[in-house]
């Protein structure tokens, strides 16, 4: 499952960026006070018109985004309003739409389905499968269930968080390599067993894990 950004238009390319904005303008306004020796009014009146027009902008995209969360949520739990369990299965669609439960979207359901919202982390986090954070292009699951464990899972896990810089359940900052662990995958004969992708590897040593890496890092580098 791929993870999707939440955008008004559903198109990733759209997420705003703040952050780049902002950076424009504090580098416009350090620029004049070097150039000047201070920031010229005319100049302070340009930022602050472009920060108006910004602000208008995010507060019209909120809007949208909101709309769109609050519709794709009515039509989840009016699915499954009379169904039993109905809490799990609507977290179920909403991962799958998404990747993982956005907050955003968690929050709106609690409102929608009149359920707490702590007792909604509640079933995701007691739920393995359910994740709070988007997944990563790549995925890397090391099985940690009794006969990977006595061949050595811990040993290829400690190495993945030394190579990844991150630990279980976490993605890489760049998004491309999400890192979990899981209960037996039914391949105890090929143990201890990582599944990279979907493929299952039987076997694998300590130091097999920086080629893994290295094989799915040159796949981004080919993708980009
Ligand atoms: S314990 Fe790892 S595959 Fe069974």
């Amino acid at each position: 499952m791929k993870a999707n950004a939440i955008t008004p238009s559903g198109d990733p390319s759209a997420a705003v960026h703040p952050h780049e904005d902002e950076s424009a303008l504090i580098e416009m306004l350090e620029k004049a006070e070097q150039e000047h020796g201070y920031i010229p009014r005319e100049i302070s009146e340009e930022v602050a018109r472009l920060l108006e027009v910004k602000l208008e902008r995010l507060r019209r995209i909120q809007g949208k985004l909101d709309t769109t969360i609050r519709r794709d949520v009515q039509q989840h739990v009016e699915r499954w309003r009379n169904e039993e369990g109905n809490l799990i299965m609507i977290l179920h669609a909403i991962q799958n739409q998404h990747g993982y439960v956005p907050r955003e979207v968690a929050m709106e359901l609690s409102r929608e389905l009149g359920v707490k919202l702590a007792r909604i982390y509640e079933v995701i986090t007691f739920y393995h499968y359910f994740k709070l954070q988007p997944p990563g292009a790549h995925n890397v699951t090391v099985c940690n269930g009794t006969a990977c464990y006595l061949k050595g899972s811990g040993d290829l896990i400690n190495e993945l968080r030394t190579q990844l810089g991150i630990t279980e359940g976490q993605t890489t900052p760049d998004r491309q390599i999400h890192f979990e662990t899981v209960r037996c995958i039914g391949c105890c004969g090929m143990a201890p067993a990582v599944v990279i992708d979907g493929k299952t590897c039987g076997h694998v040593k300590t130091s097999d894990i920086a080629g893994h890496i290295e094989a799915l890092k040159a796949r981004k580098e080919t993708a980009a």
